[in-house]
């Protein structure tokens, strides 16, 4: 078991920084994701704690000591790779004995290992075939089943499910966080999955062009995202932006649209919005899909008036692209959801569950909550 820390590390390829001042701690027995685009620096931030990458600035620690200096063979942590390389020629038992073997452990003993693994990841029948005999994810089991062979104190891994289809990744989901539960030990996982972070992870650190832009636990990276990245990045479809003019009128606050205004009270908004308000700069109302309800008629409680663009019928539920005057955004409703494009309809916005986004720096400057809602009223009464 091991406790990793990176502090403000710094690394730039030629011209490119793939990673800026980037801190973080992991715990003992943590399940950590890294979650971001392509491009982000996740698989720089892995290759610096195993040590094949060199940080221009900045500290490695693994609990508590400095192993900048430390060759990556003596750091003692597994690496499981996108594209793992199984040995072709090698059967599934000598595959996952290789790091056992290099270590010169007897053979009863690299047996009695081999075996065990090969049990906890239920590949055990599957020892004497060669990988060219195996499928996508039975290969990738074999893969983790070499790199948890020789108990390392952490395991990192690198968008390890990416080239399975979506059913092995899910089943794969499961059997990672059934082993990482079992084995009490430290995953660092990097991958682009919202669905692999949301669902694996104990916290979750948004990575984007080299700049961390949060930790926290899933629920609550998810819940309260420091700006708009984090909200897009999380979430499928992700949160809905609309930019909206701000005005005040006496003690309140109001976001003027084409299709509604969101009225809240100047006391419960922080002082970024207030000053927004002072420079009469634009703020970005956002809002979740799964946070807005669509009727076919007209409810009785405040609505706004939109009209189906396009629906996309999922099997368990229904993506409806509603038009709000020049803006786009998308809802999500039930399977059985029955409207036509081109048809009026209303929407209610769940109004403890908005958010205010600066346009330009994109940094989240109000969460509306049950005590502090944003309300919203239709310019079509
Ligand atoms: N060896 C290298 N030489 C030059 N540039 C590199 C090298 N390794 C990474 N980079 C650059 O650093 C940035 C971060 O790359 P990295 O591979 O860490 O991203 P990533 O988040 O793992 O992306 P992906 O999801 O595509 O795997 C990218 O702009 C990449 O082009
Ligand atoms: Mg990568």
């Amino acid at each position: 078991m091991a406790s990793i820390r990176l502090e403000g590390i710094n690394k730039t390829f030629g011209k490119n920084k793939a990673l800026r001042n980037v801190s973080f701690q992991v715990e003992d027995g943590e399940f950590f994701c890294i979650l971001g685009p392509p491009g982000a620096g996740k698989t720089t931030t892995l290759r610096i704690i195993i040590g094949l990458e060199t940080p221009d600035e900045g500290k490695v620690y693994i609990d508590d000591e400095i192993v900048n200096s430390v060759h990556p063979s003596k750091r003692d942590l597994a690496m499981i790779f996108q594209n793992l390389a199984l040995y072709p020629d090698k059967t599934i038992f000598e595959n996952i004995a290789s790091p056992l073997k290099r270590l010169k452990l007897d053979e009863q003993e690299i047996n009695s290992k081999v075996v065990e693994v090969a049990k906890q990841l239920r590949i055990d029948w599957m020892l004497k075939k060669k990988p060219a005999q195996l499928s996508g994810g039975e290969r990738q089991r074999v893969a983790i089943g070499r790199a948890i062979v020789r108990q390392p104190s952490a395991y990192l891994m690198d968008e390890p499910l990416s080239n399975l289809d979506s059913l092995l990744r899910l089943e794969m989901r499961l059997t990672l966080k059934e082993l990482q539960t079992s084995l009490k030990e430290t995953f660092i996982y990097a991958t682009h999955d919202q669905v692999e972070a949301l669902s694996m992870a104990d916290r979750i650190a948004i990575l984007d062009k080299g700049v961390l832009q949060q930790i926290g636990l899933p629920g609550e990276v998810y819940r309260y995202p420091e700006n708009s990245l984090v909200a897009t990045v999380l979430g499928n479809p992700s949160m809905n932006f609309i930019t909206c003019r701000i005005k005040e009128n006496k003690d309140k606050v109001c976001l003027i649209h084409e299709a509604f205004s969101a009225i809240s009270d100047k006391d419960a908004l922080s002082t970024d919005v207030l000053s927004s308000l002072n420079t009469g700069k634009d703020l970005m109302l956002g809002v979740r899909p799964e946070d807005i309800a669509i009727s076919l008629q007209k409810p009785t409680e405040p609505s706004v008036m939109g009209e189906i663009y396009v629906t996309e019928p999922l099997g368990n539920k229904t993506i409806v692209d509603v038009k709000l005057g020049e803006d786009i955004i998308k809802v999500i409703d039930g399977p059985s959801f029955k409207g036509e494009p081109a048809q009026t309809i209303w929407i209610r916005m769940n109004e403890a569950k908005l958010h205010l986004f600066e346009t330009k720096s994109r940094k989240c400057v109000y969460h509306a909550s049950e005590d502090s809602p944003v309300r919203i009223d239709s310019v079509h009464p």
